[in-house]
């Protein structure tokens, strides 16, 4: 379905919407606060012993749960640029494929379309169309629309989920994906690079000694996350006015740069008292991690490069490579060459799931 457009009309709207949201925000938030924090006390007992003196730790195995199935919906952050197009169509293939199978309790899925108008993926890909921010507010840092997209999203459709799962165009389901969140603690991946212990000063301007220790600032960023809708209804609003602060603070946009949106996210949600269980293996990221494992999605953000005799050559062009850099305007081909011997399963296991999408997608070559 094509999301209708803002009933407010016109071009003013997003900037307004904004100001509503805030304003609506601000009124309610001491309240939310509290009611998150009674809903983490209550989950906390059924997190059996994942939380030990208040420090999250990874559970994995033997955190299976018997009980109803607890489906989440898929919210694919997305644009209409080439590049996010044909990454989308891979995504949303093995979403398909993954939904289906054993142990999964992935629900429906959506494209957020952030570009403010539907493009010709709408028949192929369940799209709910929104705005974009107001011109130049993103000061060409594209995924400050992110937080504004879920913001309208969750205001303007009925998701029948009581969970969400943030996703990425670049992401790739290569298991069925279970409900990683438990009660009122969603569960994300930990990125190495995200330290807010280490950033406690700029941290500070934004998360204040009142809250809490900085430690409550979980070292993740939006996506993978999969949350309860009613904390993300909550958390979004935070999320975008938090990272246009940090947008607005040269020294915080210095400091985070590329992950500026990601710290936003982690301290927004920290605002409202929401901690998240950390899952190592809810993502891989080639060419770091080696193997798929019971692992559940692989993330290809970083180039693939190998010499032929299939050793790592990172940052240095290989003579074999997979970097979806490589294909900024437009899809890659059908039936990519498979790396040399050597190259690690994860790797050879991405290109293969290229591959299989690639060529049961109507149309791959032609467009998008
Ligand atoms: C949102 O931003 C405004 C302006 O900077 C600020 O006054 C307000 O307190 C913020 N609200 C939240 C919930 O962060
Ligand atoms: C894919 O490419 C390989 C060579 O890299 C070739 O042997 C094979 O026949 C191709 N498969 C298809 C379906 O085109």
């Amino acid at each position: 379905m094509i999301g209708r457009k803002s009933a407010m009309g016109g071009k003013a709207s997003p900037f307004f919407l904004i100001i509503l949201s805030l304003g609506f925000f601000v009124a309610t938030y001491n309240l939310v606060t509290l009611v998150i924090h009674n809903l983490n006390q209550e989950s906390s007992k059924e997190l059996m012993g994942a939380r030990v003196s208040g420090r999250k730790i990874d559970i994995s195995e033997g955190s299976k749960r018997s009980g109803p199935r607890r489906p989440f919906h898929v919210a694919l952050t997305a644009t209409d640029a080439a590049y996010s197009k044909w990454q989308c169509r891979i995504m949303y293939y093995w979403y398909k494929k993954m939904k289906e199978e054993e142990g999964s309790e992935m629900g429906g899925f959506t494209r957020i379309l952030h570009s403010g108008n539907p493009d010709e993926l709408i028949g192929e890909i369940p799209t709910v169309v929104v705005n974009p921010l107001p011109s130049g507010m993103d000061r060409g840092y594209i995924v400050l629309n992110r937080p504004w997209a879920f913001v309208q999203w969750l205001e303007k459709t009925e998701i029948a989920e009581d969970y969400i799962l943030m996703a990425e165009p670049d992401h790739i389901f290569v298991n069925p994906l279970p409900n990683l969140a438990r009660g009122g603690y969603p569960a994300a991946f930990p990125f190495f690079y995200i330290k807010p212990s280490e950033n406690e000063k700029i941290i500070r301007k934004f998360y204040p000694e009142d809250k809490g220790p900085v430690t409550d600032v979980d070292p993740i960023g939006n996506s993978p996350v999969i949350i309860q809708k009613s904390q993300l209804e909550k958390v979004a609003p935070t999320w975008m006015n938090v990272s246009l602060k940090m947008k607005d603070d040269p020294e915080t946009d210095k400091a985070f740069g590329w992950v500026l949106e990601m710290y936003a996210y982690a301290i927004a949600s920290a605002l409202h008292g929401v901690q998240h269980i950390l899952r190592k293996d809810f993502m891989i990221q080639p060419p770091w991690d080696l193997k798929v494992g019971k692992t559940f999605i692989i993330h290809y953000t970083y180039g693939c490069d190998y010499s032929l005799k299939g050793e790592l050559t990172y940052g240095k062009i290989g003579e074999w490579r997979f970097d979806k850099r490589s294909y900024l305007r437009g899809p890659p081909p059908r039936n990519l060459s498979l790396p040399p011997a050597g190259v690690p399963e994860s790797v050879v296991t991405l290109v293969k799931m290229v591959n299989e999408a690639t060529a049961n997608i109507p149309g791959w070559e032609d467009g998008s």
